[in-house]
């Protein structure tokens, strides 16, 4: 959601920025710009759209400047047109600002500049900044630094800000609250982004702020300060990220290259982790508080979208294998209902992005209660990584597709590593049962591989189902979070509705809306419910319902009933998740593909959701 790039330095910025407004295209937006300073004032450039149409919109157009400030802007305030895209400009036009987040104070404080004679030329909540910056350091006779500092002290919201001054093109100031920014460290030059993917191929060395720290950045180097003003050191991390990571490398989509990789994410999320040969299952990052989920009361996990998926299939093996109790809460829905937490209770908060703003702040929510946090994250570095007590990164390499498919997998296979260390050690599993688990989950990267060659398959039952107007995806156990998965992959990337349920709990509703026209998706391996499940089946194709099966491999009697089946690898109920969600990320994204959708951005949606 939202992309910043930033660029001081001696090349010349412009190229840089757009180049790295491309790779930020991924989070999702719907407008673009671009403001740079020199010795002769500012340029601005602002579109509604695409990069590309930005870029077209420059061409032949003077974009020299070596300082400049760029955006992808997700509409929160005023509907996505040219006026509205950032940068935004201050009233006597000197100062230009990038601004990601929300401004909760913004309208009062708008009336209050429109009363001292300020003119707004956006909707947004972002301009009210820019011109309150500007006020201040009117009225104080301040310089750029304080003046931002101290609007800072006065905003209530989130923000990520970049500030250019055309009176001093050798200076760019940050500064972050709740929404990501990293700076890139050059040779003489720097880099800010919403994310590292601008910097890469630039700079490996990069310093994330902090919340309430502000950056004053010139090319002879940077000072961060805190918002009292207090100088702090700068942290200069080298990060391992390399570019064929974040480019599509010959697939069509960045979501059908995720989708697979995922016998290397998988195996990736388990290397120097598990030997099942030696017996060996070490997860380094939980080791020091491993104590307290042995002897948890209860596990509260924390999520959003995809990942509150992954925890419910935690769920599920949590409380089989560990015989803890645990809830799986929407982040958005505890951050605001005056949650319970004892002291028995651990948090485990999961995040492919790292940046989700409700799932942040749930977690704040829950340590200001006492709560001990552990982060199951994807993005290194990222906010939720740096607030959680404990973690483990689940290292399935940057997720471009707007639809998660690769992290999914890699949580739920990170997620199970730690159930099974905690089982063992309270005891609640034998030796020869953790065992067992091991070896079966040092398998899953093979049957995941084998699971993919469903690709033929998935791509033709997506040619029979492209024009359906519903879906029901329905599974029961283990199976049915990866229902609900399989729903959202759909409707996320084809826009067709889909709803995924509980199977049993078909006969209690949504069997109302099956007729001849309705594509049922069943994930009917072979389980505890296998025999209910086909009872299930039965239901809706006795009213003519047609019926997509996901069964394991060698299953005699679904193919008799089922209109179609994809078949794959047999492993044991609690892993099967990461086996049989695998067709079903291959038939969305084909149906998507072949209703011509934008599979790597679909409409409205964000990568990560930075505001709540
Ligand atoms: C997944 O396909 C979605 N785009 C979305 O539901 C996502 O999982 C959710 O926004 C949570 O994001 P996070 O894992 O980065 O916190
Ligand atoms: N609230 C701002 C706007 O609507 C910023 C949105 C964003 O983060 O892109 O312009």
């Amino acid at each position: 959601m939202c992309g910043i790039v930033a660029y001081l330095g001696e090349r010349q910025a412009f190229d840089i920025i757009l180049k790295g407004l491309k790779r930020l295209e991924y989070r999702g937006y719907d407008s673009s710009g671009i403001a740079l300073a020199d010795q002769n004032g500012l340029k601005l450039y602002k579109k509604q759209g695409k990069v590309a149409d930005l870029e077209h919109f420059t061409t032949g157009k003077n974009i020299s400047g070596s300082t400049g400030i760029g955006h992808t802007r997700w509409a929160t305030h005023g509907e996505p047109n040219d006026k509205n895209a950032h940068p935004h400009l201050s009233q006597d036009e000197s100062l230009a600002i990038i601004h990601n987040g929300i401004i909760e104070n913004y309208s009062s404080l708008k009336q209050e500049l429109i009363n001292k004679g300020h003119m707004f030329r956006s909707d947004t909540d972002s301009e009210v900044v820019i011109h309150f910056i500007e006020d201040i350091r009117n009225n104080n006779a301040c310089s750029l630094e304080e003046a931002v500092r101290l609007a800072l002290t006065k905003i209530v919201g989130a923000y990520a800000i970049v500030v250019i001054d055309q009176n001093d093109p050798n200076l760019l100031i940050a500064a972050r609250k709740g929404s990501p920014l990293v700076i890139g460290v050059g040779k003489d030059e720097y880099f800010l982004a919403s994310d590292a993917t601008p910097i890469i191929e630039y700079t490996n060395e990069v310093v994330y702020l902090n919340d309430y720290e502000i950056a004053i950045i010139r090319k002879e180097g940077l000072i961060l300060k805190n918002i009292e003003a207090v100088q702090t050191n700068p942290y200069i991390q080298t990060i391992d990220l390399e570019l064929d990571a974040i480019e599509k490398g010959g697939y069509d989509h960045f979501m059908l290259k995720e989708i697979y990789e995922q016998p290397k994410s998988i195996g990736d999320a388990m290397r120097g982790r598990l030997n099942a040969a030696s017996g060996h299952l070490v997860l380094g990052g939980i080791r020091d508080y491993l104590n307290r989920l042995v002897s948890a009361d209860r596990i509260v996990i924390l999520a959003c979208g995809t990942s509150w998926h992954a925890g419910l299939v935690a769920e599920y093996f949590l409380e089989d294998l560990c015989r803890i109790p645990v809830e799986v809460e929407y982040a958005s829905e505890f951050r605001y209902r005056n949650p319970i937490i004892r002291e028995g209770d651990v948090i485990i908060a999961i995040s492919q992005s790292g940046e989700t703003a409700d799932t942040l702040a749930a977690i704040e929510l829950a340590k200001s209660k006492g709560a001990i946090i552990f982060g199951v994250v994807n993005a290194v570095g990222s906010s939720i990584a740096r607030t959680s007590h404990v973690g483990a990164y689940i290292h399935a390499g940057p997720e471009i597709g707007v639809a998660s498919t690769k992290a999914f997998t890699a949580q739920v296979a990170v997620l199970s590593m730690i159930a099974m260390i905690v089982a063992y050690k309270k005891g609640t599993i034998t030796e020869t049962k953790y065992h067992e688990l091991l070896v079966e989950l040092e398998t899953i990267p093979k049957k995941v591989e084998k699971a993919l060659q469903l690709d033929k398959k998935s791509k033709a039952i997506a040619e029979r189902f492209k024009d359906a107007r519903n879906f029901l995806y329905l599974g029961r156990g283990y199976n049915f979070p990866v229902a609900l998965e399989g729903a959202l992959k759909l409707k996320e990337i084809s826009y067709i509705h889909a709803e995924g349920y509980p199977a049993a709990e078909m006969k209690h509703g949504p069997i109302a809306l099956i007729d001849e026209e309705m594509p049922v998706v069943f994930i009917a391996t072979r389980d505890g419910s296998y025999d209910k499940i086909i009872s299930n089946i039965q239901e809706v194709k006795a009213r003519k319902g047609k019926v997509i099966a996901i069964v394991t491999e060698g299953d005699v009697l679904i193919p008799t009933i089922a209109d179609y089946v994809l078949e794959v690898p047999v492993t044991i109920d609690a892993l099967m998740p990461l086996v049989s969600v695998i067709p079903l990320q291959l038939l969305s994204y084909y149906i998507a593909n072949l209703r011509g959708c934008n599979v790597d951005q679909p409409r409205n949606l964000a990568k990560s959701v930075t505001v709540e």
